[in-house]
């Protein structure tokens, strides 16, 4: 795919754009900064070092300006956003994991709450900034493990820290939108998503993470919860819908600073059990056994988002199904562990090409 064709998509929006994205040392936003790259942006990432050996951040080929730092870290934060002038922030820098959630509580608060503050309050202060994307989680809704997906309009909530944290920062984000952004020229909106998978996450205590560990181990994945039911979906899924996003609120289209869920399509919702079994398809050698989380820790059974709202008013809507998406996963993992070559690019061109084939509004 040409360049300029790259440079195209969101209406050439990102083309020589200043974008600052935390969390660029992690799973989603080292996506993030590669397809924004791929736009023509000057990107700034803002993260503590990548927590993982591997990482995907450390494995891209890439150049642009990565400032190692903590969020927590005001005076830092303040610096980097004076300096490097943004327009648009991704947020993305979170302790994002549940279980690990349990045993660290305080940083988990710190980081997602205060850390979202601290994002926001330097936003506010910088003028060049005019939109920010923050990206929270479907964990943020009050779950109660009903079988309907969770509208834009639910109560916030969240049992275990992680989910409390991001109901927290959803808080925090309608209180700036309300009490300083969306009436000035600086247009702020929240992003939640279901459960990510795609190359390149070596995550403790995620599934995919799992299975490749393991099996790279030779040994047998152990499936604590194998009838939980999640919204799967490819990383460039959400993806594509933060830049949408950040799209419209860089036009200056108030409507969209607001909350906004992106999920699969319904029959993506799958138990943990079918996923397991979707990626032994593309790698024999994956095998599992069911092993009942000893620790006690609440983990939600039943969690699904309703996508109405992205799909009808955004126009925007999942591109890969089901299959396509663990294919993709799967063959990310098998390239690198076997060849020792990533397919990130493969994986954003072939994503693209198919948004085009079903005419995506931002292509
Ligand atoms: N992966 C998923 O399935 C999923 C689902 C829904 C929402 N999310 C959200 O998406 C975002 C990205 O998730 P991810 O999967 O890439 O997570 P990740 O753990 O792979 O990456 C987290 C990133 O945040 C950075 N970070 C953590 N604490 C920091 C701090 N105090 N200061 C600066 N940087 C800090 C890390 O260095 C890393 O770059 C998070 O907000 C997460 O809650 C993820």
């Amino acid at each position: 795919m040409e360049d300029m064709e790259l440079e195209s998509l969101y209406g050439g929006i990102y083309k020589n754009r200043t974008c600052l994205v935390t969390g660029h040392t992690g799973f989603k936003g080292s996506w993030l900064v590669y397809w924004l790259q791929k736009m023509g942006a000057k990107v700034i990432g803002y993260s503590l070092e990548p927590l993982t050996e591997p990482n995907h951040y450390s494995l891209l080929d890439i150049n642009y300006t990565s400032v190692i730092g903590d969020i927590t870290d005001n005076e830092k934060l303040t610096d980097t956003f004076n300096k490097y002038q943004p327009e648009i922030v991704f947020h993305l820098a979170a302790q994002a994991l549940v279980r690990y959630s349990y045993h660290n509580p305080v940083e988990t608060f710190t980081t997602n709450v205060l850390g979202t503050v601290n994002i926001l309050e330097a936003s506010k202060k910088t003028n060049s900034v005019k939109a920010i994307v923050n990206i929270t989680s479907d964990k943020c809704y009050d779950n109660k493990e009903w079988i309907w997906g969770y509208r834009e309009s639910d109560a916030m909530g969240g049992y275990d820290p992680y989910s409390a944290s991001k109901g927290c920062a959803e808080l925090v984000t309608s209180s700036y939108q309300k009490s300083f952004f969306n009436e000035n020229e600086k247009l702020l909106a929240s992003a939640r998503a279901g459960n990510v998978i795609g190359g390149g996450d070596w995550s403790e205590d995620r599934l995919i993470p799992d299975i490749v560990k393991s099996t790279e181990n030779k040994v047998k994945v152990e499936i604590r919860n194998p009838l939980a039911t999640r919204p799967w979906q490819h990383v460039l899924e959400p993806l594509s819908g933060y830049l949408m996003l950040g799209w419209k609120l860089l036009l200056g289209e108030k409507q969209y600073a607001e909350g906004w869920n992106f999920g699969p399509k319904l029959e993506s919702n799958l138990e943990v059990k079918t996923v397991v079994d979707e990626t032994q398809k593309h790698w024999d050698k994956i095998d599992y056994l069911t092993n009942k989380d000893k620790s006690n820790h609440h983990e939600a059974n039943l969690l699904m988002l309703d996508c109405s709202k992205a799909n009808k008013i955004l126009k925007w809507n999942p591109i890969w199904d089901f299959n396509t998406t663990i294919e993709k996963t799967i063959l990310w993992y098998r390239s690198y562990l076997e060849k020792g070559k990533i397919k990130t690019e493969d994986d954003l061109i072939s994503y693209i090409k198919r948004a085009k084939d079903k005419k995506a509004v931002w292509t």
